[in-house]
């Protein structure tokens, strides 16, 4: 497996249709919309990013994207999903790392469900846990565990 980690904007508007697909399927409780997808995408401090096995030939090959924002030396990472097929085989990580690639020297922050087996990955990554959102996501209900990655800690 070849992996290649692109951003994507608003003229890339079929794969940006490939990334709803594959939250729809892997995410489905925070999946956006295409549409959210092209206007973060349009945006100077919007990150889509999508990572690719560049070994397959079939012409829907995205494995995985990402979505973050950066506001001065903090950004956001909002989601990030990697097909169930591929996880496990550094694809998560890449996405990160290109990410943080792109966005110079920032702190990163994130909010994952309280019973996210992603926890790991994001500790694994570098993240650590600094608070709680009570009661924050819906379908079903549950606490937010905030997460945040100084510069310094880069993804090893
Ligand atoms: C979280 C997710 C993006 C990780 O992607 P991935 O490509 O499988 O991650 P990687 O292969 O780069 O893993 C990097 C490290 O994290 C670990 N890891 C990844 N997912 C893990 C999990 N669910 N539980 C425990 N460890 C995990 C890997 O074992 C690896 O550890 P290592 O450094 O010791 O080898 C993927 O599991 C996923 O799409 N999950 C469903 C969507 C989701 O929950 N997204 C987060 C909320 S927005």
């Amino acid at each position: 497996m070849t992996l290649k980690v692109k951003r994507l904007f608003p003229e890339d508007l079929p794969l940006l249709e490939e990334c709803a697909e594959l939250e729809r399927r892997f995410l489905p409780e925070e999946a956006w919309s295409v549409e959210s997808f092209r206007s973060e995408s349009a945006k100077e401090n919007g990150y889509v990013l999508a990572v690719f096995d560049e070994d397959k030939t079939k012409t829907k090959n995205i494995i995985g994207c990402l979505t973050a924002s950066k506001i001065l030396d903090e950004g956001e990472l909002t989601t990030i999903v990697v097909a169930e097929q591929y996880r496990n085989k550094g694809a998560g990580r890449q996405l990160l790392q290109a990410l943080l690639k792109m966005t110079g020297k920032i702190s990163l922050f994130l909010e994952v469900r309280e019973s996210s087996s992603a926890r790991e990955f994001y500790r694994k990554n570098g993240f650590t846990e600094i608070g709680k959102r009570k009661n924050f996501y819906r379908n079903p209900e549950e606490d937010a565990i905030l997460m945040k990655l100084s510069f310094k800690e880069e993804v090893c």
